[in-house]
């Protein structure tokens, strides 16, 4: 595809049409996000579990690094839950033996539960970044005004075409059509609803066949042949997450990074860390919390923090939220630069043959 033809490598002057995911809560570096955006990527910083200070001190960072597009992701707000005592007893019990494994004490559960994210939208707006994306839902049209005001491109993240409609309805400029296999947390809109479970197939055709606006696939995709798939089927870029969490200048755990390479590794879908449905490699408090109390998001997700924090110290997987797509098997260890390189070049030579 020439380049004056595809929307995203127009607006922004991207080599080729990869944009790396936002991979909030460690792997998301100005490192690997520079790196990413220098070899003509669009690099997204993850910023969603950054207060306002850090927001600004992490895309300065990132800006001496790079003087290409950047792109600024953080979650849509959710409304804060109410929590029974029931509840709150249940959930302090479910994890009692953990956190006495790993000797954390039983934090509060206070709300909030979540950052502000108001202040964290101003923090990002301060720095104007090219693009800013989000999941988790719609934001309201003064929030996308600003951004058009300040010439930032937003972004948004569906799972279903209903969900497509509704974002493109809400005026933003370009959308994630986020399938099953991806890595991370599912962007689905209603928080306590079922996983509508599309794949990405399927649902980049569907918002294709019905949207205006570019499409950007994201779940699942490894390689150029991967990228050249999401292409032929009509989506303007892919956005890989899964791929880079192996590349030096990524902030992947040592022990995640274990889990990446491990034998025997499989992905699931679970609500045990956040509340929320996301997919990673199956672990130990995956298994023994499904069954178990889990407060609604975010509520679980500052609840279980410090049992992950430990694990993580503690160079143990077990407890860790071990983000992963269905790619897996296909996962590369090399810098993110080159990753970007390789990529662009198996863009080049893929072919298929129908006969
Ligand atoms: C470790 C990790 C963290 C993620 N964090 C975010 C995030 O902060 N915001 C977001 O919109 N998506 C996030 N995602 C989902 C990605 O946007 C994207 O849907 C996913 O990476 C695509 O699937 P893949 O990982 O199989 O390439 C994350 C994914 C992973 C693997």
């Amino acid at each position: 595809m020439l380049a004056l033809e595809n929307p995203i490598l127009k607006a922004l002057g991207l080599k080729g049409p990869l944009i790396l995911s936002p991979l909030a809560g460690g792997p998301s570096t100005p490192e690997l996000i520079s790196a990413v955006s220098n070899a003509g990527g669009l690099g997204s910083l993850g910023l969603a579990y950054e207060a306002p200070e850090q927001i600004v001190q992490i895309i300065q960072k990132t800006r001496s690094l790079t003087s290409k597009p950047i792109a600024v992701n953080l979650f849509v707000p959710a409304k804060t839950p109410e929590l029974s005592a029931d509840q709150i007893n249940l959930a302090i019990e479910a994890t009692k033996k953990y956190r006495e494994e790993l000797g954390v004490p039983t934090p509060k559960i206070d709300p909030p539960y979540a950052l502000d994210f108001d202040l964290q939208f101003e923090a990002m707006l301060s720095q104007k970044p090219e693009v800013f994306s989000f999941t988790f839902g719609l934001l309201s049209s003064d929030y996308i005004q600003e951004c058009r005001k300040n010439r930032i491109i937003t972004c948004g993240t569906a799972t279903t075409l209903e969900e497509g409609l509704q974002a493109q309805e809400s005026g933003i400029d370009w959308l994630v059509a986020q399938g099953i296999e991806a890595g991370g947390h599912r962007g689905i809109f209603s928080s306590t609803e079922e996983d509508p479970g599309i794949g990405l197939f399927p649902l980049v055709r569907s918002l294709v066949h019905n949207l205006k606006i570019p499409v950007i696939a994201a779940g699942g995709i490894m390689d150029g042949a991967g990228i050249v798939a999401v292409l032929a089927l009509g989506a303007s870029a892919a956005q890989l997450g899964t791929a880079f969490l192996l590349c030096e200048e990524a902030g992947t755990s040592k022990p995640y990074r274990e889990a990446l390479v491990s034998k025997n590794r499989k992905t699931k879908t679970t609500r045990v860390f956040s509340g929320r449905i996301a997919r990673g490699l199956e672990n130990r408090f995956m298994k023994e919390m499904e069954t178990r109390q889990i407060l609604p998001f975010p509520a679980q997700n500052a609840f279980t923090r410090d049992i992950r924090k430990r694990s993580a110290e503690l160079g143990k997987s077990d407890f860790l939220s071990l983000w992963s797509g269905q790619g897996i098997e296909l996962i590369r260890e090399m810098k993110a630069g080159e990753l970007v390189a390789v990529l662009f070049e198996e863009l080049k030579t893929a072919t298929y043959r129908v006969s």
